[in-house]
């Protein structure tokens, strides 16, 4: 096994390191108190190629392997976790499936733009009364005059009141469930289309999500992705490299959080000594070490399991699984080290802590990812 990283990978980690660190960092904290979308770092990350990474050049893309990607979302995630969620919806939920069912007119037309960076793109699944259960969705296509017209109201969508193209999925026949669903491009502007309440949430408030409706929007047949009743498999496959880019995010925060407590045990003296002295302090950073060190190599091997495997979502589901809980974990374990410190906004671990926990949640929460994990073993994968 090689646990080494090639010379191109460091190349691209340094790259998003150094662009964290010292672009980003200043802004992160108030991205997050003004929940306000990141927009002058958008045309950075374009620059930098990290909005469509993986996608080949000749449509727009910087054209890295998948591990490149992902060590970008933990780089960027480590300092900003609503910029990493951003940047993992444009390339995994939006570029991928573009890339990977579109025809050569919809990759040019819009995965171009998308992996360019000139145009942001969100992934529309969920619904009020349907998430974990994704195949129960209402929102009906219907066929007319050689296209469709689309009737519904989604939520959740990360991205959505910034992007300027939306993979909404809809049903032609809500009885046949997952086989009746489809995939179809939405743009910005067309009649019937438009963004509803933004949430107010508890983190990740810079990558803004809100509630789109669909009120009779036509939809021409050259935006349909793939074929009527394939949507269900896109959506899935989709969410099977998704999955990576939030463990990628969880990771990010679980490094932030170790790193804010070293720094602060050192400094931070009680009873005469720095509290990085007691061994309660010890326990926690090491358990915390130790844990983010796990999730890499589950995060890692999911990234690469992709370039040689057609089905991964067992590497990512459990990657996800671990690598958020290990976010959670360690957050939690930040703000106690930090103290009545740590509960203040004046330290980011607090940001840490509320950013984290979404990772549980968003694309497929951890039962979801315990689901797809036990149907592969009771299968003997
Ligand atoms: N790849 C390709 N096909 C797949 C697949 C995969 N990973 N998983 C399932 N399928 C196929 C199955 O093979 C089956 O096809 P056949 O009938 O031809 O065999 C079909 O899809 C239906 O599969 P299931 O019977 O397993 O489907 P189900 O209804 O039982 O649901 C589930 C399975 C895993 C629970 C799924 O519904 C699921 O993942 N739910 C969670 C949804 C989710 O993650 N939502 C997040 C939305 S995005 C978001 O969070 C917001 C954001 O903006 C970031």
């Amino acid at each position: 096994m090689d646990f080494q990283l090639s010379d191109d990978q460091k190349l691209i980690r340094d790259t998003a390191r150094d662009f964290a660190q010292n672009e980003l960092a200043p802004l992160a904290g108030k991205f997050d108190e003004e929940q306000r979308f990141p927009t002058e770092i958008i045309g950075r990350l374009a620059e930098l190629g990290f909005l469509g990474m993986f996608v080949p050049e000749e449509f727009g893309g910087a054209g890295t392997d998948n591990l490149s990607y992902i060590l970008a979302v933990e780089e960027i995630s480590r300092v900003c976790a609503s910029t990493g969620v951003i940047v993992s919806v444009n390339n995994s939920l939006v570029c991928h499936p573009l890339l990977k069912f579109g025809n050569e007119e919809q990759k040019r037309r819009v995965l171009t733009p998308l992996a360019r960076g000139q145009k942001l793109g969100a992934f529309s699944l969920t619904e009020p009364s349907s998430g974990s259960d994704a195949a129960s969705l209402k929102t009906v296509a219907t066929r007319k005059d050689g296209g469709y017209v689309l009737r519904g109201q989604k939520c959740f969508v990360t991205n959505g009141p910034n992007a300027d193209y939306v993979l909404v999925f809809a049903t032609l026949d809500p009885a046949k469930r997952s086989k009746g669903i489809a995939c179809f491009i939405l743009e910005k502007g067309m009649k019937g289309f438009s963004v509803g309440t933004i949430e107010k949430k508890m983190g990740i408030r810079a990558a803004l999500s809100c509630e789109l409706v669909l009120d009779d929007v036509e939809v021409p047949a050259a935006n349909l992705l793939g074929e009527e009743g394939q949507g269900f498999k896109i959506a899935m496959n989709t969410l099977d490299g998704g999955r990576n880019g939030i463990a990628a995010q969880a990771l990010g925060i679980a490094q932030a959080s170790l790193d804010a407590s070293v720094k602060y045990a050192k400094e931070r003296h009680q009873f005469g000594k720095a509290i990085s002295e007691f061994q309660a302090i010890q326990w926690m950073l090491a358990d915390m070490k130790t844990e983010t060190d796990a999730a890499r190599l589950l995060t890692y091997r999911a990234a690469a399991s992709k370039e040689t495997q057609e089905y991964y979502g067992l590497e990512t589901a459990e990657a996800k699984l671990f690598a958020s809980h290990v976010a959670v974990a360690s957050a939690i374990k930040a703000v106690q080290i930090h103290g009545g410190a740590g509960y203040m906004h004046d330290h980011p671990v607090e940001r840490y802590m509320r950013d984290s926990k979404i990772t549980e949640l968003y694309e497929g929460t951890s039962e979801i990812q315990r689901l797809v994990i036990a149907n592969n073993v009771l299968k003997g994968n």
